[in-house]
């Protein structure tokens, strides 16, 4: 078997890329940077997002002491379940009233499989969120511009950390460049990182929002 020796985070990006760019050229992704996303649409993906949060959070601190990894690289403020909560206070909705779409419960599904069986997998789906954090910075500017809002109340979950996104984000990739790691548990990262672009995108089909014409490639 012949090692890849690239850094990790350079595989992670480079061997997602392709479902980055699946991704991020969907409808939902694509009606929310274009400030065409519905209101209601916006709000029930809070709450489907919650959900998701709630469950990878939750495992990230159930396997935090034995998955180094997760212990030196996830931090509290990477949880996204606080901001989800406040997101949908804003919106007048109940957590507890939220149930999942058939692809959110599969990503859910995925998480635990993860957690049961090979917690280091936790690692690669958590990156796909944080990383997320870099588009969803831009997508939290176009939205409010679109629909008038003047404060972030209601998008903290797109955009938690504010001007500190772009240190933290290669802060992160530095750092888990210096984690030890064996080929398969670099191997199973990338690969349960493909696993929530997958999930990710499938959940957001659950939507069913019309097409959108490309946009011009970046
Ligand atoms: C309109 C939608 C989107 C836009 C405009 C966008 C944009 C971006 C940008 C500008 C970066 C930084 C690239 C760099 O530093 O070289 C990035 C990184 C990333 N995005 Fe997106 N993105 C979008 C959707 C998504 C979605 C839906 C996901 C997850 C399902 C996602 C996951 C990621 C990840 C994991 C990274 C980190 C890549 C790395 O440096 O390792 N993005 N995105």
């Amino acid at each position: 078997m012949t090692t890849d020796t690239r850094p990790l985070g350079q595989r992670l990006k480079e061997d997602n890329w392709d479902l980055h760019q699946l991704a991020e050229h969907d409808a939902l992704p694509q009606h929310m940077v274009r400030g065409t996303m519905p209101r209601e649409a916006y709000v029930e993906l809070c709450g489907q997002s919650w959900l998701v949060a709630r469950a990878l959070d939750s495992a990230i601190e159930a396997k935090r002491d034995e998955v180094p990894i997760l212990r030196e690289l996830v931090t509290d403020r990477q949880l996204q379940t606080p901001y989800l909560e406040e997101d949908l206070a804003h919106w007048g909705v109940d957590p507890a009233s939220v149930a999942p779409n058939p692809g959110t419960a599969a990503l859910i599904a995925e998480i635990e499989r993860c957690r049961d069986n090979a917690p280091i997998r936790l690692f690669g789906l958590h990156y796909v969120r944080e990383g997320a954090n870099n588009g969803n910075r831009f997508i939290a500017r176009k939205i409010k511009q679109a629909w008038g809002a003047e404060s972030d109340d209601g998008f903290r979950h797109l955009d938690p950390y504010g001007d500190e996104q772009r240190p933290l984000w290669e802060a992160f990739k530095v750092r888990l460049n210096e984690i030890e790691l064996s080929e398969a548990e670099k191997t199973a990262i990338v690969d349960a990182a493909r696993s929530m672009f997958e999930g990710m995108i499938k959940m957001h089909k659950d939507f069913d929002l019309p097409p959108l014409e490309a946009a011009p490639a970046r």
